[in-house]
């Protein structure tokens, strides 16, 4: 263990001693690799030892079952007024996915349908588009140069594959004349879901309608009608 911490450390100091002059060499990663060959989730109780949030399975108790996932050749329940469903494959409907850094979901999106401007704040997301025609893009964080935030977005049509990175604002929207249909993954168990105007308009309580005027320089009408809205 002492050996293997020194050559870490030493061949850390060697790449950033030959790397000091060029561009950085190194980059950060979370959502550790599983210490086991699997963490078979168990519904949660009280006062016990949690793993990424979910109880380990007693590993002798395992099947197969455990590792099954169902229902990707149906689409989820539409949502008014945006028009898209979503069919989730997480470790809550597939218990084996407990620790291993992943979701999936399968997302419908009807023509004109949209998903609305939102962030995953744990995760990358990576969309899969079978079928119909999507907008999809997403737009950087704020520059520290002071200049605009840049949008990236594209037309996707059936068998394109597109990006999402790590927490940026994204969204989609079907701009062809059928339905759109795409399998979705995200490198997190647990990316988490932040919608724009929900985080905004639609909090329990409101946030303050001073703050809000000012800062999206509305008026006080304007700042009602989307409290109502979301
Ligand atoms: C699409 O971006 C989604 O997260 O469903
Ligand atoms: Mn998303």
């Amino acid at each position: 263990m002492a050996a293997n911490s020194f050559f870490f450390w030493a061949a850390l100091a060697f790449a950033v001693v030959v790397d000091s002059s060029s561009s950085p060499l190194f980059c950060s990663a979370y959502d550790l690799d599983p210490l086991q060959d699997f963490c078979v989730a168990v519904p949660d109780q009280v006062s016990a030892v949690f793993v990424n949030g979910k109880l380990c399975k007693n590993p002798k108790l395992v099947t197969v079952d455990d590792f099954l996932g169902f229902g990707f050749h149906l689409p989820g329940k539409f949502a008014a007024p945006t028009g898209f469903s979503v069919t989730v494959g997480d470790v809550n409907s597939i218990p084996g996915l407990n620790t291993q850094g992943l979701t999936l979901i399968r997302v419908d999106i009807e023509p004109n349908g949209v998903v609305p401007p939102h962030t995953h704040p744990r995760a990358t997301e990576v969309i899969v588009l079978l079928e119909g025609t999507i907008y999809a893009g997403f737009v950087t964080s704020n520059p520290p140069d002071g200049s605009k935030n840049r949008l990236f977005a594209k037309v996707l049509k059936a068998g394109d594959m597109f990006v999402f990175p790590i927490g940026m604002v994204h969204f989609q929207r079907n701009v062809g004349k059928t339905k759109a249909m795409g399998i979705v993954a995200f490198n997190s168990q647990n990316p988490g879901i932040i919608s724009v105007a929900n985080s905004v308009f639609g909090t329990e309580p409101h946030i303050s309608p001073e703050l809000l005027t000012k800062s999206f320089q509305l008026d006080n009408k304007t700042i009602d009608y989307l409290f109502s809205k979301f």
